[in-house]
This record gives structure tokens, sequence and C-alpha cells, in this order.
């Protein structure tokens, strides 16, 4: 029998779950709760979406927040429980984000992915993203290049 997968706005009661979540994945994104509740409120600026995928109400297997500043969003952190990978859960986080961006009035999506995250990468192109450049040395955590992307959304 298959999962029913649900995608809602993430809200200040997810905010323990989406971090235990990203914790659990050492390519995510490592975001304290205090940068999560930021992201929630819309008077921070630059204003973010953040989706969560649940499986039931606050089971949640997946998560996406993106930082928007009309006509440009910056995809920051997308990530999937394991046990869920390969389910096209990421692919429907996405396409819901997409939908709240082109509300926002945004036209171009970028994003930087470490280049060693062949996951993520695989799944940007297969999202249309086209690799724009690189940053050398970025990322410090172990250090590493950046890879950039972009695609535009209507
Ligand atoms: C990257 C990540 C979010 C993908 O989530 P997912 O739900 O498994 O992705 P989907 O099932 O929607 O994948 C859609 C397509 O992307 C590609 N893809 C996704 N994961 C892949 C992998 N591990 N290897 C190769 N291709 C992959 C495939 O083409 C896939 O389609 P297919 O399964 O029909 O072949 C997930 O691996 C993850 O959470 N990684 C850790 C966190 C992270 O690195 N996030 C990105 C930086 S913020």
């Amino acid at each position: 029998m298959s999962t029913e997968v649900r995608v809602r706005v993430m809200d200040a009661a997810d905010v323990d779950a989406v971090t235990a979540l990203a914790a659990k994945l050492p390519m995510a994104p490592q975001w304290q709760l205090d940068a999560y509740l930021a992201a929630l409120d819309p008077q921070t600026s630059p204003v973010r979406i953040a989706l969560v995928a649940e499986t039931a109400p606050r089971v949640l297997i997946g998560f996406t927040v993106a930082s928007v500043i009309p006509p440009e969003a910056e995809l920051e952190s997308i990530a999937v429980v394991w046990e869920f990978q390969r389910r096209g859960v990421a692919w429907r986080l996405f396409e819901a984000l997409t939908d709240k961006l082109a509300a926002a009035g945004v036209t171009k999506v970028l994003l930087e992915v470490r280049a060693s995250n062949a996951a993520a990468l695989s799944l940007y192109r297969v999202l249309g993203f086209a690799e724009t450049g690189r940053r050398p040395g970025y990322y410090v955590h172990p250090p590493e290049d950046a890879v950039q992307m972009q695609r535009g959304i209507q």
C-alpha cells in the first residue's frame, strides 16, 4: 500500500521535528530552532516560504525553505528522511514551492550546493536547474566548492 504524502506550509509547531529531521541528514543545512522560527516570521527580511511533507498530521518526512526577494528566490534547504527518499517527495515539495514562488512574483530560483552532494545535484538537474558557476572553497566544514545553479519559473 502506498503512503499518502501531504505537503503544507510549515508552522512553529513543526520546528522541533524539522530540526531533528535535518540533524539526521549530514548534507542538509543545520539551522538552529531560532533560524526556523525567524524564517516563519513574515516580518523577517528576506521573507521565506517554508513547506513540510507529512504522512499524517505532524509526522514529518521532509521540508523545504526558500528566501524570496522577487523576482528572485534562493532555495536554501530541501531534505527528505532517508526512509522516504527516491519516492518523489522532494519533487512534490519543489512543485508546491514553485507554485507559491510564482504567486509571489518570482521568475528565477537560485541555489548553491556542495560539489560532492550527488543526490542533490541529480535532483536539481531533474528539476530543471542548470549550473551557472562555482564558488571555490565556499563551504568550510568540510572545505568544498559550491556549485551554483538556477532555473526559471513561470
Ligand atoms: C536530495 C534529496 C532532498 C532528494 O530527495 P528525494 O525525495 O529522495 O528526491 P526525489 O525522490 O523527489 O527524486 C527525484 C529525482 O531526483 C534524482 N535523485 C534524487 N535522489 C537521488 C540520488 N540519491 N541519486 C541519484 N539521483 C537522485 C532522481 O532522478 C530522482 O528520480 P528517480 O528516483 O525517479 O530516479 C534527499 O536525498 C536528501 O534529503 N538529501 C539530504 C539533504 C540534502 O542534501 N539536501 C540538499 C541540500 S539542501
